[in-house]
């Protein structure tokens, strides 16, 4: 049992989180804002916006959509760069007791290296997320729809980094098991499933679709079912750790993702409904 009663999650590779609840990347920026509204050194851990080697602006506006039950981005990855990321906002993250996992992306495999070897030396970062799977950029899905460009791209990141390596997985694929078991393989610590699922909305008067793109990413309540589902899938697939994430909105939708196998959760959208909606997760868990 971690110091919050509740028990820890061990990934691997030394990174073990206080517990299982922790904030999706893109939902909590690097957690400054979100740290001036909610006791964060309470929850399991941050997953960083995605970080890319050079600075991103984004998408442009409007970058996201209400639909029914959830919500579409398209976003872009707009991030500092990863330079930024290890001079400037890590050493904000001193003090800090929770796990900060760096979410990184990128379009070849050198750049996630890239942002793999920098992040190496930072002694605030406990862990890297890999995003194969952003659908709002340009071959950002490349990766997490092949298996064999899947495992080479870890297997290399791999050979850089002695952190925890989390794949993040793609559900807008055919077959998200045949991915799992490729990451696994190539040497991944763990899993975390599911990014958003590609979605559109039209501008009826207009008949134009409303994001910029043409399509953005489905996340909120409405893919909760649709996560499970992939959770389920990929817990029966491999033998790591297996972080559940899509629609959580509370400690039941949570327990479902531990009820089909997942090791861990993250609470994404609902935080910007209510930013205390992961402590109140957890809290409910705990009282199980
Ligand atoms: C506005 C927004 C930005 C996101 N940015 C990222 C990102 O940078 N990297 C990533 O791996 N996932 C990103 N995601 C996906 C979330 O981490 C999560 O996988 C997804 O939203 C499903 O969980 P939810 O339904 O609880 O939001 C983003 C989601 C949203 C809504």
């Amino acid at each position: 049992m971690s110091q919050s009663g509740f028990a820890s999650v061990d990934l691997g590779r030394g990174l073990t989180l206080p517990n299982p609840v922790g904030l999706a990347s893109g939902t909590a920026g690097y957690g400054f804002e979100l740290e001036q509204l909610i006791d964060i050194n309470r929850i399991g851990a941050l997953y960083t916006k995605g970080t890319t080697v050079r600075a991103r602006d984004g998408n442009p506006p409007p970058r996201v959509a209400e639909t029914g039950g959830g919500m579409l981005n398209s976003i872009g990855l707009q991030n500092p760069g990863v330079d930024v990321v290890a001079a400037d906002y890590a050493p904000r993250w001193r003090g800090w007791t929770i796990p900060i996992i760096v979410n990184i992306a990128g379009g070849s495999i050198e750049d996630y290296v890239h942002c793999a070897t920098v992040l190496e030396p930072v002694a605030e970062i406990a862990g890297i997320e890999l995003n194969i799977s952003c659908p709002n950029i340009a071959q950002g899905l490349d990766f997490g729809r092949d298996p064999d460009a899947a495992a080479r791209l870890v297997a290399a990141v791999r050979t850089v980094t002695e952190r925890c390596v989390i794949v993040k997985l793609s559900p807008n694929v055919t077959d998200i098991a045949a991915i799992a078991r490729a990451v696994e393989d190539a040497g991944a610590d763990a899993v975390s499933a599911v990014n958003t699922y590609i979605g559109r909305k039209i501008h009826r008067a207009s008949g134009r679709s409303v994001l910029p793109l043409g399509t953005g990413g489905l996340s909120g309540p409405a893919i909760q079912p649709l996560a499970l589902a992939a959770v389920a899938a990929v817990g029966d697939a491999v033998h790591i750790p297996v972080i559940g994430v899509g629609g959580i909105v509370d400690a039941a939708s949570a327990r479902d993702f531990l009820i089909v196998g997942a090791s861990a959760v993250q609470v994404g959208t609902a935080t910007f409904v209510n930013p205390e909606t992961a402590l109140q997760v957890l809290d409910g868990l705990r009282a199980d």
